[in-house]
């Protein structure tokens, strides 16, 4: 049976740090960020706050979008580079602190900014199978923790919070295709090396990235596997109503639209308020786009990940 999107959340910490307050830690700008990235700001969890906790903020919006209950959930898929602990997974503690008891499916999945796309495609597979019922499908993130805040090159580009989405059987296809795609001989552009080993961490454990090689790959990347997935769908570019890219950097963004000759009247940004927000980037500006109105019945939405691995890859939805 096919699968379909009955319910979106996002979360988002209450700490804004602006790029003046950024500024002021190490050499840099706000007309430097903006003009570069589209950044004004970007929210940051309290020290009291895991992934999870984030993840679940965004889970109880979903659930209740979907007029559903915690206990209805039997599939939890969390996309995350940054969970709670080694193990065991954040969608285990998520599903713990949603109260679920009944023993359903919760594990995670690593593949950084594209880690939503994975994420519901797969659990898409899972549902349209029989293999679960209702999932929840969340992107959440705590990359404040893994940057190096003495480094203007990364840490001024990320951002925290969560976004979640519930996936429910159907008469009628919701999402319509995915493809998912890796190329492990990129990992060292964009990538998080360290390791603990016997109770010490070997190698960084802060975000290192060559800048001008991700931009260029993702560009490229983003806009071939859109064309692959509408042409499945036996769509062109043309046919698609929203699209939205995994929110990296504005320029990225408009580079894909350009490549792909769609007006930026159909990308949906938040990159400007949110900063790179890693897997939870496409699900809180999907659940934005569906709150304020602007997606609606019947339309294609387009969601494009890319990210560390490198890994790439894209849904395609009607709404
Ligand atoms: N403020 C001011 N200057 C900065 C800076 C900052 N925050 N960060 C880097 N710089 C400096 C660099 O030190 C370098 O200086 P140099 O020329 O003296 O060595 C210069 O700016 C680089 O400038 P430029 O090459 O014009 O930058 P850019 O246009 O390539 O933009 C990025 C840099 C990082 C914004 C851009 O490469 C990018 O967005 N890449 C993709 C990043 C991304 O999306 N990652 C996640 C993917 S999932």
């Amino acid at each position: 049976m096919p699968a379909r999107i009955a319910g979106t959340g996002r979360y988002l910490p209450a700490k804004v740090l602006t790029n003046d307050e950024l500024a002021q830690r190490v050499a840099t700008s706000d007309e430097w960020i903006r003009t570069r990235t589209g950044i004004h700001q970007r929210h940051i969890a309290a020290a009291n706050e895991q992934t999870s906790d984030l993840a679940v903020h965004a889970a109880r919006e979903a659930i209740a979008a979907a007029s559903m209950e915690p206990d209805d959930i039997d599939l939890i898929v969390v996309a995350t580079a940054t969970p709670d602990m080694i193990f065991p997974s954040t969608a285990a503690i998520v599903q713990d602190k949603l109260g679920i008891r009944h023993g359903g499916a919760a594990f995670d999945i690593a593949a950084v900014c594209s880690g939503f796309v994975y994420a519901l495609s797969i659990a898409e597979s899972m549902v349209s199978s029989g293999g679960a019922r209702n999932a929840l499908v969340i992107g959440a993130e705590t990359y404040s923790r893994i940057l190096d805040w003495s480094d203007r090159g990364t840490c001024v580009l990320f951002g925290d919070g969560a976004g979640a989405a519930v996936l429910v059987p159907a008469a009628e296809p919701g999402i319509l295709t995915s493809h998912l795609h890796a190329d492990g001989s990129h990992r060292h552009i964009l990538c998080t090396p360290g390791t603990i080993q016997h109770g010490a961490i070997v190698g960084t454990p802060f975000v290192h990235m060559d800048g001008a090689a991700v931009f260029k790959f993702a560009v490229k990347v983003m806009a071939d596997v859109a064309v692959e997935t509408l042409a499945a769908a036996k769509l062109t570019p043309a046919d698609v109503d929203w699209v939205i890219p995994h929110q990296a950097n504005i320029r990225i963004m408009d580079a894909t639209m350009k490549k792909l000759h769609l007006p930026e009247e159909r990308l949906v940004v938040t990159v400007d308020r949110h900063g790179n927000t890693s897997a939870a980037s496409i699900p809180m500006a999907l659940d934005i786009a569906i709150r304020d109105g602007r997606i609606r019945r019947g339309q294609h939405v387009l969601l494009i990940g890319v990210g560390g691995g490198f890994t790439w890859g894209s849904v395609l939805i009607r709404w």
